[in-house]
């Protein structure tokens, strides 16, 4: 019998719903339990196409629109080698932001369909299961103000949530929605919860491919 194969998680939602904190925290918990898992970032700022769209975000750089959608989704194809063997190997991935941030982020701003969109991450290793941290707009901004990054304006973000709906509107994906409205402890217990379920049932089955 092949040998039991890591779990991919993506974690979705809005700005300051808490991703980056409950990934964190995933990953610790995990691993104290015995568990081989390991956390990534998307966009991940350190290669260098990370370096452009770091450039980009902080307006350092102009980028046209198509060209930074395939940037973000190059981005994620450079680590799909490293993330496929961690996966075989038996490390649960967690990763803080995926394909979906990229269709949702891009197509938000109009004149994208969402099937264009898709297009450059189909194939991608599919998440066994993507939470979604949802949280409403008044929650979200007595957390404090966005950042000044590129599409760091509640109207933008209203637009990537409508977007987000649209995705999850896709049953062939395990898409889960949590409220990021509670309590960092109370929400990562239950993202606990959920993921070692999830572990559970995928470690005999094969990775799929996104979108395909
Ligand atoms: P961060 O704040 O989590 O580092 O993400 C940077 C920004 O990039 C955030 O506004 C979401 C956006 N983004 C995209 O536009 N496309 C993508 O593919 C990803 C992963 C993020
Ligand atoms: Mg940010």
């Amino acid at each position: 019998m092949a040998a039991r194969r890591g779990a991919l998680i993506a974690l979705e939602g809005v700005d300051r719903a808490g991703k980056s904190t409950q990934g964190r925290r995933l990953v610790q918990a995990l691993r104290d339990a015995g568990h081989r898992a390991d956390l990534l970032r998307f966009p991940d700022r350190s290669t260098e196409i990370g370096q452009l769209i770091s450039s980009y975000l902080g307006r350092e750089k102009n980028l046209e629109d198509h060209t930074i959608h395939l940037l973000f989704s190059a981005n994620r194809w450079e680590h799909v080698p490293m993330m496929k063997e961690k996966l075989h190997q038996g490390i649960t991935v967690v990763v803080d932001r995926y394909a979906f941030s990229g269709v949702a982020f891009t197509s938000a701003k109009g004149n994208f369909g969402l099937e264009w969109c898709k297009q450059p991450d189909v194939g991608l290793p599919k998440p066994d299961l993507i939470l979604f941290l949802q949280l409403n707009p008044e929650a979200a901004a007595e957390r404090g103000d966005f950042g000044h990054e590129r599409y760091e304006t509640s109207s933008f973000q209203e637009k990537v949530l409508q977007s987000f709906y649209c995705l999850m509107e896709d049953k062939s994906l395990n898409w889960k929605t949590v409220d990021a409205s509670k309590s960092i402890e109370d929400l990562h217990r239950e993202i606990k919860s959920i993921a070692k379920e999830t572990m559970e049932e995928v470690q005999n089955k094969p990775l799929g491919e996104l979108w395909k």
